[in-house]
């Protein structure tokens, strides 16, 4: 079997029964803030495109990009679909010129011809990706490997029990605008973000361990930023508090906890993979790539500037009345929520920069009202403060998934009143009907599903899933005085109380154990 790094989480693996495209992604994501580091768009993709099959995790726009599917990805290729609640995916895709799909039933394994054997589990939690996340498991010739990507499943048993991984590619970097965009002194900043950085890579070791694979492929970030307005976040000014780890910082803290298997791929690095053996042949030595990783960024930054001034000149509507607008889409979404808008539990206001930066429209989203309208000098649960242009553009293309776009675009600051709440980012992922009711539903059940099973935890007995995405806590718990921890996300919990400490809601039922 040969793996080809294409970039990020992008990479080509053939088989004698066929070749499989994974999350090829080259142009820039979320407002012309992400672009895939190393840079990948010189690689030779009407060839790489040719194949027999396409696999897109989900609709990130950094695992789906639109414009490099239409452009360069065979249409006669077959889409390898993960089973989502939505046709969302598939839609796209069909609009791109895709024609032939084999939808796949998560967790089962799916026989192609030649051999080729194929189980793509797929995450459908509003909180996963933007509302689905999935891996990828390949099998042929006896050689098993696990594209895992940025999915987080509660644990990687399905994968397991199918016999030992050879190969096993999985995110170890950041991908999300916390704690940078929020507006707090800069010594909380790097606290918080190396509380982070420590959690992605604690949760890197715990899956490596749980499959146990004979090589481990980092994978699905870190982005670059080349915008001189972000270019802050790269991690190229040796802050710890900074969330976007490379792949060479990966090969450092993987040796620390004993890793030895860990492969770097490239864009255009190949590895020869058998069940006894890899051999990785790179483009350019990886030490010596990532040693000039800064000469590589400003590189890239001038000969990216002008895609970036191009995005920038497109996103300016000053026709679109931006309170009326929000008022039209987003009120009817507020009158059919329930648990997005009472998880929320307070307004959320926007305030909105004019082009020069000069003038504020301050728009509150007023859940428990159940209104968008002027802000009128009261106390929010979050503010978050963008670009006016921005929501125009958003408006104007109609954009139902605001974290897929404004959110990950980490062009905007924050502040808020208490605990992280999801619920904020879940309601703004679903402004479509569809979506909204999909959401609507899976709280619904997932409220009234939280098992009655129980475990015993450091003294106490407490409900064996986790409130939080259902994470084992026989496995994921650890306690600590009167305080559990699920390590899966990290959320925490008090437990005489069962108050979450971590997000609003998720209550977990918890009592002394009998002595
Ligand atoms: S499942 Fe996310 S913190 Fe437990």
């Amino acid at each position: 079997m040969r793996i080809t790094g294409t970039g990020h989480a992008s990479m080509r693996i053939d088989t004698a029964a066929g070749s499989i495209l994974c999350d090829p992604w080259v142009n820039p994501a979320y407002f012309a803030s992400w672009f895939p580091f190393p840079d990948n768009s010189l690689l030779d993709w009407e060839t790489l495109g040719d194949v027999d099959y396409l696999y897109v995790s989900h609709l990130h726009r950094d695992h789906f990009d639109a414009a490099h599917l239409r452009n360069f990805v065979s249409k006669k290729a077959t889409v390898l679909l993960p089973e989502y609640p939505t046709s969302q995916l598939e839609d796209e895709l069909r609009d791109l010129g895709f024609t032939s799909f084999v939808r796949t039933k998560s967790d089962e394994v799916h026989e192609l011809d030649g051999g080729l054997r194929v189980m793509i589990q797929a995450l459908i939690s509003p909180t996963d990706g933007p509302i689905g996340d999935s891996s990828l498991w390949v099998e042929h010739d006896g050689i098993r490997v696990l594209n895992q990507n940025d999915a987080r499943p509660s644990d990687l048993s399905r994968f397991a029990e199918l016999g030992h991984v050879h190969a096993h590619m999985l995110q170890f970097s950041g991908a999300i605008w916390y704690p940078m965009v929020y507006e707090l002194p800069d010594s909380a900043k790097r606290a918080f973000g190396k509380q982070k950085r420590d959690r992605q890579f604690d949760r890197t070791w715990r899956y490596i361990d749980d499959l146990k694979a004979d090589h481990v492929f980092p994978i699905a970030g870190p982005p670059c930023f080349l915008d001189d307005e972000l270019w802050q976040f790269n991690d190229i000014f040796g802050d710890e508090g900074n969330i976007f780890p490379d792949q060479s910082v990966f090969l450092r803290e993987y040796a620390k906890v004993g890793g030895t298997n860990g492969v770097v791929l490239l864009p255009g690095s190949v590895s020869e993979l058998t069940r006894e053996s890899i051999v990785t042949t790179h483009p350019v030595p990886v030490d010596e790539f990532f040693a000039d990783k800064v000469a590589h960024l400003e590189e890239m930054r001038e000969r990216k500037r002008p895609v970036i001034e191009a995005e920038k000149a497109s996103w300016r509507h000053p026709e679109i009345d931006v309170l009326k607008e929000l008022k039209a889409r987003i009120e009817p979404l507020l009158e059919e929520s329930i648990y997005l808008a009472k998880g929320v539990g307070g307004p959320v206001r926007f305030d909105l920069e004019s082009y020069d930066g000069d003038a504020i429209e301050s728009i509150v989203v007023d859940f428990p009202g159940k209104q968008v309208r002027p802000y009128a000098d009261e106390k929010v649960r979050y503010r978050f403060r963008t670009q006016r242009a921005l929501i125009e553009h958003l408006i104007f293309i109609d954009e139902g998934d605001w974290v897929n776009s404004l959110f990950l675009s980490c062009r905007f600051s924050a502040a808020r009143i208490g605990q992280y709440n999801e619920f904020v980012y879940a309601f703004f992922k679903c402004l479509s009907e569809e979506r909204l009711q999909y959401a609507e539903g899976w709280y619904d059940e997932h409220e009234r599903s939280v098992e009655a099973e129980d475990t015993q935890l450091g003294g106490w007995t407490v409900q064996r899933r986790c409130p939080h995405l259902k994470a084992d806590l026989s496995r994921f718990g650890m306690v600590d005085g009167n305080v559990l921890t699920c390590q899966l996300h990290g959320w925490k919990f008090d437990l005489p109380s069962g108050r979450c400490l971590t997000s609003v809601g998720h209550k977990i039922r918890a009592e002394r154990a009998a002595e």
